[in-house]
């Protein structure tokens, strides 16, 4: 009977010690943060971006979905966004699929609308603080604004860690993939490795065949993007890369500065990559 009581005692001792070893190092380990990957996107180029960053970091993803969808072509959709910006209205969106408490990091993307973040999202970010949380933006638009609209998105969540992600023109979203990965590992979101690119060369003067470039990327754009004033360049994997310093006009009338970064691969027309605006 003694000797069973030591036996027990001892198994008992051994049970809980293994147990306690192991709810200890539980403890001192963080658990891995989930990631998140929400986005608005209404003719499908956020969608694609998303899908693509989503594929890339292996997370889950989500949307945000307007009750009352845009589906009109892009002349409604801007007379409609005017109105409501007009009425400062809150348009109503849907209840998201998933539990935010869940995350860690959101990469939050939307298209670019009026300079900064769609309505839809704007709706998102009102009814949600997401404190704590590491946000990443990333956007799609005709020439840009995605630094606005993270400036914005800040202001919209001043208890989160926002960063500006990756932003791609719509017109060009058939490169997001390759331009993802550098992103998503010069940034130490994902693991690998990758050629990093050179630093800009010093500005200078416009020559005329840097003002060619310059004009056959930026030429054909809907609204005019004005002419380049100084230019730097640097050589990529995909063929020279210039950052034009641009005096642009402004929708008022008056003329604004402007960055506007030219990707120039050998043989095809060169593209402009955004615009930023001051
Ligand atoms: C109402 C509205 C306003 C827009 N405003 C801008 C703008 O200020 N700057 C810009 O670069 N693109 C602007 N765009 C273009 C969109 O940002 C671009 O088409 C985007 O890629 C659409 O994304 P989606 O396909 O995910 O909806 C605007 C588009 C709409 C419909």
């Amino acid at each position: 009977m003694k000797k069973l009581h030591l036996f027990l005692m001892l198994a008992l001792m051994i049970i809980c010690g293994v147990a306690c070893k192991s709810s200890k190092s539980d403890d001192s380990e963080k658990p891995e943060g989930k990631t998140l990957v929400l986005y608005y996107s209404q003719t499908g180029a956020t969608k694609a971006v998303a899908e693509e960053l989503q594929k890339q970091l292996g997370c889950d993803i989500d949307s945000i979905i307007a009750v009352n969808p845009y589906d009109g072509d892009y002349g409604q959709t801007i007379s409609r966004w005017m109105q409501e910006k007009k009425d400062s209205a809150k348009v109503e969106v849907k209840p998201l699929n998933v539990n935010l408490d869940e995350y860690e990091t959101i990469f939050l993307g939307f298209p670019i609308w009026g300079g900064t973040y769609a309505l839809p999202m704007a709706s998102f970010l009102a009814d949600n603080i997401l404190n704590d949380k590491n946000v990443v933006t990333f956007a799609t638009f005709g020439s840009g604004g995605i630094e606005k609209a993270t400036l914005d998105v800040a202001i919209a969540l001043p208890g989160a860690d926002v960063k500006e992600g990756y932003g791609v023109r719509n017109a060009r979203v058939e490169k997001a993939p390759q331009e993802i990965k550098r992103f998503l590992i010069e940034n130490d979101y994902v693991e690998g490795e990758i050629e990093p690119l050179p630093n800009f060369s010093e500005p200078t003067d416009v020559s005329d065949k840097e003002a060619v470039i310059f004009h056959a990327a930026c030429d054909n754009y809907q609204f005019p993007l004005g002419n380049p004033v100084s230019v730097a360049s640097r050589e990529t994997p995909d063929g020279p890369e210039y950052e034009f310093g641009v005096k642009s006009p402004a929708p008022d009338g008056s003329e604004t500065n402007a960055i506007i970064y030219v990707i120039a691969p050998q043989g095809q027309t060169p593209e402009f990559t955004r615009v930023i605006r001051e």
